[in-house]
């Protein structure tokens, strides 16, 4: 079955968080995590039928939807899910919160590793928790967790850490024995550890993602995973995600947390979900070959064609994380969206002089982004 990733969308006039702000100009929209793909034709026909329903009550989770994901964690990752433990979320950071909130007292710390997705640094200062990040190292040119770091900085009035697995913005996919040292560390001071798997269906590099909670069963314990099909089907603005989480009383004080405050998941969101699980195998499959492709082309350019910029490899997700600390720029960021080209800047992850870039967009966009940013940085070197 051959799927179409070449064609170009026009985002700009769609209310699109990513492109509106760039309505009558000519940049090109790469800051921020969707993809502009159209979601695939099972998730658009399910939403059709439904929309063609006409009534838009309070939804519950469909059964078939909670069969779906459990069938997947234990095709996927040998992992027995029990419908209980699943709890419904209409999105992820929104769990974060809650997970800050239910599992730390007002001045506790929620620990977490940078450069990170930028509301793991706010949700723990927003639910008035102290935060306490701990740089990850690089070592062979990947980014890994500095677990004597984290094991000397822990301290006793550490409660939460924030896991995410793969990793956004450093594309890492960590190993199990990687997760394991951090998680051990998690034990040894009673900490609950919060692992964002938003990822985990986009590896790029043919090797497995590894739920933490598969770790062991006193890991799991103490771990609630946040999944979701949004950044996988092109659907985070149908609000769809979950939290799975063994423990009763983990599960309990979670879903006291957000109780009145995170909304339900909509009949849309539901629908969409059903069917990405259930339908949309091949279209996903199809999905990581294209971007695959993207992945080894900004690889390349970045690093062998536009001096003074460089980049690892990305083992899953969709975002290059580039270093363009040789440029001096204070604000780098800045400097390519004025030649046409709008990434998110590395200082909202804590990581001032990086940028990142989302390359989940058809191939011809992607390349003429690639040239815009040669020819600012070529420019920038040949001036005075
Ligand atoms: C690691 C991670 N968690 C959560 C989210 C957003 O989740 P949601 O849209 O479900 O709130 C993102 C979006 O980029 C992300 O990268």
């Amino acid at each position: 079955m051959s799927f179409d990733f070449d064609s170009v969308v026009d985002r700009r006039d769609t209310d699109s968080l990513k492109w509106s702000r760039y309505r009558g100009t000519d940049v090109i929209s790469m800051w921020l995590a969707d993809m502009d793909f159209r979601a695939p034709e099972p998730v658009l026909e399910a939403l059709r039928r439904r929309v063609e329903h006409g009534v838009f009550g309070y939804a519950r989770p469909p059964e078939e939807l909670t069969h779906v994901v459990i069938e997947r964690m234990t095709q996927k990752y040998q992992w027995r899910v029990k419908p209980s433990w699943i709890v419904w979320l209409p999105g992820l950071v929104p769990a974060l919160h809650a997970a800050c909130r239910a599992f730390a007292e007002d001045g506790d710390e929620v620990v977490t590793f940078t450069p990170i997705y930028p509301p793991f640094l706010s949700a723990p200062l927003l639910s008035r928790k102290r935060l306490r990040t701990i740089p990850l190292r690089r070592q062979q040119n990947l980014y890994t967790f500095d677990a004597e770091r984290l094991e000397s900085e822990i301290s006793s009035r550490s409660r939460v850490l924030l896991l995410c697995n793969p990793h956004n913005p450093v594309g890492r996919r960590y190993e199990r024995d990687e997760l394991r040292r951090v998680a051990e560390t998690c034990i040894a001071h009673d900490m609950v550890l919060c692992s964002d798997e938003i990822h985990c269906d986009l590896i790029l590099d043919g090797g497995p993602h590894v739920p933490t909670a598969t770790l062991s069963e006193e890991i799991a314990a103490r771990t609630i995973t946040l999944m979701a099909p949004s950044k996988t089907f092109n659907i985070p603005g149908l609000n769809c995600a979950f939290a799975i989480i063994q423990n009763e009383g983990l599960r309990r004080r979670f879903k006291r947390a957000r109780e009145g405050i995170v909304p339900g998941v909509n009949a849309l969101g539901f629908a969409a979900a059903l069917a990405a699980y259930r339908d949309c195998e091949p279209w996903r499959l199809a999905l990581i070959e294209y971007l695959r492709g993207n992945k080894d082309i900004v690889y390349r350019f970045i690093n062998e064609q536009v001096p003074r910029l460089s980049m690892d490899d990305v083992q899953a997700t969709y975002l290059a994380w580039i270093d363009a600390t040789g440029l001096g720029l204070s604000n780098p960021r800045e400097f390519f969206e004025a030649a046409g080209v709008s990434l998110c800047g590395g200082a909202h992850f804590g990581a001032e002089g990086y940028v990142r870039l989302n390359f989940a967009c058809p191939r011809a966009i992607l390349t003429e982004a690639l040239d815009r940013l040669k020819h600012a940085v070529t420019t920038l070197a040949d001036s005075p």
